[in-house]
């Protein structure tokens, strides 16, 4: 039987890190409050240059402190880009902020020439995804929200150690977040960092999340290496994850349900506890290789795919720019076609990041406040696209089977 590949399923953690989660779980005195949450702030404040930190237990939740630290209110006007995860319009709704949707260019990041159109009186912020690790263009959109006297937010979930102009993505905006969720960078399973740049921003204190919380995010790289991801060599297996998946026993799923609706579990909005910021402080050990080795996979797609008929989205030429491929996406014909020839090679490529322009498939795009025809741009790529994984547990020897199995 040929080795299982996957793409959002477990990428970054390494045996050590399974571990570390399960001691971390017989030691119920470190769940909540500990030194590793100061030494995770201060660690990425030195290693990035950032001005302060602060930790959250997800990029949601950094999301939602930096809504309050704008002081967003009802009916304000919040600029995003089509084509992003409902993780990141549900703060602003949750706030009483309003999404205005611009449209996206080829590279999958917001068009930063529509943006001065799009601002109203309204207009309290703009937020600026560097998608899949790519950077934006950053530095004019920064200079559009200061003529504008507007706040830039830099969502940088996909993008830790990502640079634009030599200098680090997350330290443009007025304030920016890190998600170290289970699919990102790097990830302690649920995790998000906020970066204050603008002093005149306050970040207030919010509680921790429960204990049963963090000891269910402390079971999921436990149970991914002892149970799920031996079972996934099998069908029946497999059924069993997506039943479990389903039901979000141990909290499996990144967005349950009722996100799809519109509406943010409780479970955001808190710190991050001890317990993850230990796990963070480990895997950020790692971020050099992770992302040399991210670069390489890169590389080789564009290799494999230079005299072929799959489109690539990014560009082989970086120029200012130093990305960080969190994922490689092409465009196909047919992507739901493809996806199940490959699932029969046991190549399982469905990341959530299709369909839809607020992805997962399954949102409510009327709830997002979604219009159909705000991004047209975004309406196609969604439709198109399909994201290769990069993380560090794939071979050369894997890269070349997704691209010969996408050739044929
Ligand atoms: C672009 C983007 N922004 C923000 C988030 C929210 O991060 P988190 O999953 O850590 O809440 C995500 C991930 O879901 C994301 O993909």
């Amino acid at each position: 039987m040929s080795k299982i590949i996957f793409s959002a399923l477990f990428p970054n953690f390494e045996k050590d890190d399974v571990f570390l989660s399960l001691k971390l779980i017989f030691s119920f005195w470190k769940w909540k409050n500990g030194p590793g949450i100061k030494e995770l702030e201060l660690t990425f404040q030195e290693k990035f240059g950032f001005n302060q930190c602060f930790s959250f237990n997800s990029g949601r939740s950094c999301l939602l402190a930096i809504l309050e630290s704008i002081n967003i209110k009802k009916g304000d006007e919040v600029i995003v880009q089509g084509f992003t995860c409902n993780a990141v319009i549900n703060p602003i709704i949750a706030k009483g902020g309003k999404p205005v949707f611009i449209d996206l260019k080829d590279n999958l990041n917001i068009d930063e020439k529509k943006i001065q159109a799009a601002i109203s009186s309204k207009t309290k912020a703009v937020i600026v995804q560097h998608t899949f690790g790519w950077p934006a263009e950053i530095k004019e959109i920064s200079d559009i929200c200061k003529d504008n006297n507007i706040y830039l937010i830099e969502d940088c979930a996909h993008s830790l150690g990502a640079k634009y102009d030599n200098q680090y993505v997350g330290s443009f905006g007025d304030i920016s977040f890190f998600s170290l969720g289970k699919d990102k960078i790097i990830s302690s399973v649920f995790g998000g960092m906020v970066i204050v740049n603008n002093q005149e921003l306050k970040i207030k204190e919010h509680d921790f999340p429960s204990n049963l919380w963090t000891l269910n995010q402390l079971f999921y790289p436990v149970l991914m290496e002892y149970l799920f991801l031996p079972l996934f060599k099998f069908r029946i297996g497999r059924l069993f994850y997506s039943l479990m998946f389903e039901l979000n026993i141990f909290s499996l799923r990144s967005v349950v349900k009722k996100e799809n609706q519109g509406i943010l579990p409780s479970y955001f909005g808190k710190r991050m506890p001890n317990a993850l910021a230990i796990l963070a402080l480990n895997q950020l050990r790692k971020l050099e290789r992770f992302n040399k080795r991210r670069k390489e996979i890169a590389q080789l797609y564009f290799k494999e795919f230079k005299n072929s008929s799959i489109k690539t989205v990014f560009n082989e030429y970086y120029e200012n720019k130093e990305p960080v491929f969190l994922k490689f996406p092409i465009l196909i014909n047919n992507p739901d076609k493809v996806l199940s020839d490959l699932r029969k090679d046991n190549i399982f490529l469905n990341d959530g990041w299709r369909e839809t322009v607020i992805v997962p498939p399954l949102t409510n795009q009327d709830k997002m406040g979604y219009k159909k025809g705000e991004c047209l741009l975004g309406e196609k790529i969604s439709k198109q696209i399909l994201s290769l994984p990069t993380h560090a547990k794939l071979s050369n020897k894997d890269i070349k089977r997704i691209a010969l199995a996408l050739k044929k």
